[in-house]
Protein backbone atom coordinates (compact mmCIF):
# COMPACT_ATOMS: atom_id res chain seq x y z
CA UNK A 1 0.00 0.00 0.00
CA UNK A 2 1.53 3.33 -0.93
CA UNK A 3 1.97 5.55 1.87
CA UNK A 4 0.30 8.78 1.26
CA UNK A 5 -1.72 11.75 2.55
CA UNK A 6 -4.95 11.96 0.52
CA UNK A 7 -7.15 14.35 0.68
CA UNK A 8 -9.96 12.75 2.01
CA UNK A 9 -8.72 12.14 5.24
CA UNK A 10 -8.66 15.50 5.88
CA UNK A 11 -11.42 15.72 9.02
CA UNK A 12 -11.86 19.50 9.53
CA UNK A 13 -10.45 20.67 12.58
CA UNK A 14 -6.97 22.20 11.87
CA UNK A 15 -4.67 21.15 14.35
CA UNK A 16 -5.91 17.17 14.02
CA UNK A 17 -5.78 17.10 9.99
CA UNK A 18 -2.21 19.38 10.46
CA UNK A 19 -0.71 16.06 12.46
CA UNK A 20 -2.51 13.58 10.42
CA UNK A 21 -0.70 14.81 7.64
CA UNK A 22 2.78 15.32 9.35
CA UNK A 23 2.42 11.78 10.62
CA UNK A 24 1.56 10.51 7.26
CA UNK A 25 4.89 12.03 5.64
CA UNK A 26 7.20 10.38 8.35
CA UNK A 27 5.31 7.20 7.10
CA UNK A 28 6.21 7.85 4.17
CA UNK A 29 9.71 8.88 5.17
CA UNK A 30 10.23 5.53 7.30
CA UNK A 31 9.21 3.42 4.47
CA UNK A 32 10.96 4.92 2.20
CA UNK A 33 14.19 4.54 4.41
CA UNK A 34 13.86 0.99 4.68
CA UNK A 35 12.92 0.58 0.82
CA UNK A 36 16.16 2.17 0.20
CA UNK A 37 17.97 0.05 2.91
CA UNK A 38 19.34 3.55 4.65
CA UNK A 39 21.56 2.86 7.57
CA UNK A 40 19.72 2.19 10.77
CA UNK A 41 20.44 5.44 12.14
CA UNK A 42 18.53 7.22 9.82
CA UNK A 43 15.43 4.93 10.64
CA UNK A 44 15.90 5.07 14.17
CA UNK A 45 15.57 9.40 14.18
CA UNK A 46 12.74 8.80 12.00
CA UNK A 47 10.62 6.14 14.58
CA UNK A 48 12.24 8.49 17.67
CA UNK A 49 10.79 11.64 15.57
CA UNK A 50 6.93 9.33 15.43
CA UNK A 51 7.56 8.30 19.01
CA UNK A 52 7.69 11.79 20.07
CA UNK A 53 5.23 13.45 17.57
CA UNK A 54 2.28 10.68 18.17
CA UNK A 55 2.70 11.34 21.64
CA UNK A 56 1.79 15.22 21.06
CA UNK A 57 -0.44 14.43 19.13
CA UNK A 58 -2.35 11.71 20.84
CA UNK A 59 -2.36 13.88 23.69
CA UNK A 60 -4.01 16.77 21.93
CA UNK A 61 -7.03 14.78 20.89
CA UNK A 62 -7.45 13.09 24.05
CA UNK A 63 -7.54 16.54 25.97
CA UNK A 64 -10.09 17.56 23.14
CA UNK A 65 -12.06 14.25 23.89
CA UNK A 66 -11.70 14.92 27.25
CA UNK A 67 -13.12 18.98 27.37
CA UNK A 68 -15.82 17.92 25.52
CA UNK A 69 -17.15 14.87 28.02
CA UNK A 70 -16.44 12.55 24.64
CA UNK A 71 -18.02 8.20 25.56
CA UNK A 72 -15.18 7.49 22.81
CA UNK A 73 -12.15 8.17 24.88
CA UNK A 74 -11.33 4.72 26.08
CA UNK A 75 -11.62 3.64 22.92
CA UNK A 76 -9.40 5.93 21.74
CA UNK A 77 -7.17 5.66 24.05
CA UNK A 78 -6.83 2.15 23.93
CA UNK A 79 -5.87 2.31 19.94
CA UNK A 80 -3.66 5.18 20.72
CA UNK A 81 -1.64 2.55 22.90
CA UNK A 82 -1.76 0.26 20.55
CA UNK A 83 -0.69 2.43 18.14
CA UNK A 84 2.67 3.20 20.17
CA UNK A 85 3.40 -0.38 21.28
CA UNK A 86 3.57 -1.11 17.28
CA UNK A 87 6.61 1.77 17.12
CA UNK A 88 8.18 0.18 20.02
CA UNK A 89 8.01 -3.32 18.04
CA UNK A 90 9.60 -1.47 15.40
CA UNK A 91 12.61 0.08 17.52
CA UNK A 92 13.21 -3.13 18.09
CA UNK A 93 13.03 -5.21 15.50
CA UNK A 94 15.81 -2.26 13.84
CA UNK A 95 17.73 -3.01 16.62
CA UNK A 96 17.66 -6.40 16.39
CA UNK A 97 18.82 -6.38 12.59
CA UNK A 98 15.44 -7.72 11.72
CA UNK A 99 15.04 -7.80 7.73
CA UNK A 100 14.04 -4.86 5.94
CA UNK A 101 11.67 -6.95 4.13
CA UNK A 102 10.09 -7.44 7.34
CA UNK A 103 10.28 -4.11 8.73
CA UNK A 104 8.12 -3.11 5.77
CA UNK A 105 5.78 -5.57 6.18
CA UNK A 106 5.10 -4.05 9.56
CA UNK A 107 4.84 -0.48 8.96
CA UNK A 108 2.37 -1.54 6.45
CA UNK A 109 0.43 -3.59 8.64
CA UNK A 110 1.01 -1.91 11.80
CA UNK A 111 1.50 1.61 10.82
CA UNK A 112 -0.36 2.41 7.73
CA UNK A 113 -3.04 0.33 7.54
CA UNK A 114 -4.13 1.18 11.59
CA UNK A 115 -3.76 4.63 11.37
CA UNK A 116 -5.84 5.14 8.00
CA UNK A 117 -8.37 2.68 9.67
CA UNK A 118 -7.94 4.91 12.89
CA UNK A 119 -8.65 7.98 10.82
CA UNK A 120 -11.47 7.46 8.68
CA UNK A 121 -13.18 5.42 11.60
CA UNK A 122 -12.67 6.98 14.90
CA UNK A 123 -11.20 10.33 14.69
CA UNK A 124 -13.76 10.98 11.72
CA UNK A 125 -16.42 10.38 14.29
CA UNK A 126 -14.93 12.63 17.38
CA UNK A 127 -14.26 15.36 14.54
CA UNK A 128 -18.22 15.09 13.98
CA UNK A 129 -19.18 15.10 17.43
CA UNK A 130 -16.56 18.14 18.43
CA UNK A 131 -17.95 20.11 15.60
CA UNK A 132 -21.61 19.32 16.26
CA UNK A 133 -21.04 20.56 19.87
CA UNK A 134 -19.38 23.42 18.94
CA UNK A 135 -20.63 24.72 15.52
FE1 LIG B 1 -7.00 9.19 17.49
FE1 LIG C 1 -5.44 11.06 15.18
Amino acid sequence: MAIKWEENLRLGVATIDEQHEAMFSQFALLSRAVQQGSCDTKIKEILDFLVDYTEIHFLEEEKLMALHDYAGLAEQRQQHEIFKAAISTLHEMVANQVPSKGIAIKIDAALVRYTINHVRKLDSQLVEFIKCRTG
